[in-house]
């Protein structure tokens, strides 16, 4: 039995994508757990790039089961959009290989429009969000006042949930100055979306448990990442679901027991879109460098990606929270030319030293990173897979990487394509 967590060690964009498609050749069923179309993965086949937001990033290969989970926040309208778009590159998706829990909460047009608005009216206290309306789905989940997957089948279930949910919405975009919502209009839009998306419904805690127990590998796939956490993120800059490893079990219905290796993507420097304290955050020609190699631009939102150095102390307690056994480390190709490398190993706080980033929003903005600096390498990491195509210094800055966090490379990777991996330890043999 060998069951893998995969999850973003960082905030977000580490490339869990590429790297879930490369081992989904190994898996049988590949489970989304948690978040929504605020996630952006990509996966570059022969050349080729796919963008997936809610579809779990095994849906382009052949004989694999994908899995949206209870975790998960689901806009139906985005969903049947992503689908035909995959459909038009090749896919076959029907429900024969893709199942979506039946008691998955809705993302519904009245989540967007609160999500927008709200940032709108914070100003310059704006989070930053990708505005897909995951925090207000979020809320109404656990208000008890959510549209399930599973309410779409009855219409008498519909009426009762929808007077629920626009008692409470309605009075709050009236003082918000938006319009009310029309209950008919939404419930004539549901039922008209219900026929696509109903097919794909089921019992996702039963199928995973029986796959389970049939010895099938499930490979769970994280969305956003650790520092994006609810609880241990660097909130409020934080999305509204738990991103750590352990809500793959509450995301989908299946015992923490089941879960044998937990794989920490993590990028070869740092990167955040959106608001909030980033302490090795640069701002000047080795930023310009990490953004311009690694193309970062958000996958969904096009915002220019904020980036900096690596920082290890960060990485160190995100592996903890999520008791990571192996990392991926990836988009190492990115440093190459540059001539040092820092690392963040700790922080200074006006006297003091600190080895972890403390939950106090205050302090989080104040922290100093120390750093260490290491020498860049000149040859190219671009396409390596293996050991034996890395400068010896870039060998170095992996293995000091593994000696500040406290954990080994599993996988390193050295392009967006998905073979240019370097495979140290096969987390499903583990
Ligand atoms: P995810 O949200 O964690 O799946 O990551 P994204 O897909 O949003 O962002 C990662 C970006 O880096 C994508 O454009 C990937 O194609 C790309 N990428 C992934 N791994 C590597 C790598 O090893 N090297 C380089 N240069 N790019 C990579
Ligand atoms: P993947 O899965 C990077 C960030 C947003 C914002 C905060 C809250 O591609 O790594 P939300 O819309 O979730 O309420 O926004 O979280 N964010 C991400 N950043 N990668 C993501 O997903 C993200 N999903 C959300 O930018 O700062
Ligand atoms: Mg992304």
């Amino acid at each position: 039995m060998a069951n893998v967590v995969v999850v973003g060690m960082q905030w977000g964009d580490e490339g869990k994508g590429k790297i879930v498609d490369w081992l989904s050749a190994r898996a049988d069923v590949i489970v989304r757990f948690q978040g929504g179309h605020n996630a952006g993965h990509t996966l570059v086949i022969d050349g080729i790039t796919h963008k997936l937001s809610l579809l779990p990033s095994g849906i382009l290969r052949e004989n694999k089961l994908s899995v949206i989970g209870n975790g998960v926040v689901l806009d139906p309208w985005s969903l049947i959009e992503e689908i035909a778009k995959v459909r038009l590159k090749g896919a076959h998706i029907s429900n024969e290989n893709l199942v979506i829990a039946e008691n998955i909460p809705l993302i519904l047009p009245l989540h967007q429009d609160l999500d927008q608005i709200r940032e709108i009216a914070s100003g310059k206290a704006k989070i930053g969000t990708t505005g897909r309306g995951i925090g207000p789905a979020y809320e109404d989940k656990v208000g008890r006042r959510a549209i399930r997957l599973s309410d779409l089948e009855d219409d008498q279930t519909l009426d009762e949930r929808l007077d629920r949910l626009l008692a409470h919405h309605n009075p709050l975009r009236d003082g918000l100055g938006a319009d009310k919502i029309d209950k008919n209009k939404l419930r004539l839009k549901l039922k008209e979306i219900s026929k696509s998306v109903l097919p794909f419904a089921g019992p996702v805690w039963k199928i995973l448990n029986e796959k389970n127990r049939a010895g099938k590998k499930l490979l769970f796939e994280g969305a956003q990442g650790s520092l994006l956490d609810v609880d241990f993120g660097t909130y409020p800059y934080v999305t509204s679901s738990s991103t750590i490893a352990g809500m793959a079990a509450v995301g989908s219905g299946v015992a923490p027991s089941a879960i044998n290796f937990v794989l920490g993507i993590v990028k070869a420097y740092t990167t955040r879109v959106g608001e909030g304290p980033f302490p090795s955050e640069l701002f000047d020609e080795v930023s310009n460098h990490l953004a311009r190699v690694g193309h970062e631009k958000g996958t969904v939102t096009g915002r220019d990606r904020r980036c900096g150095w690596f920082d290890a102390v960060l990485v160190k307690q995100t592996c903890t929270v999520s008791g990571v056994d192996g990392i991926a480390l990836t988009k190492l190709d990115v440093l190459d030319g540059l001539k040092k490398i820092k690392i963040c190993t700790g922080y200074k706080l006006g006297m003091k030293k600190l080895n972890y980033l403390p939950s106090a929003a205050s302090l989080q903005k104040k922290v100093q990173p120390i750093y260490e600096t290491l020498e860049g390498w000149s040859g190219s990491t671009v396409g390596a897979r293996s050991w034996l195509d890395l400068p010896p210094n870039a060998i170095k800055y992996v293995r000091r990487i593994e000696e500040l966090i406290g954990c080994t490379a599993s996988l390193v990777s050295t392009s967006p394509e998905r073979d240019d991996t370097i495979l140290v330890r096969d987390p499903f043999e583990h």
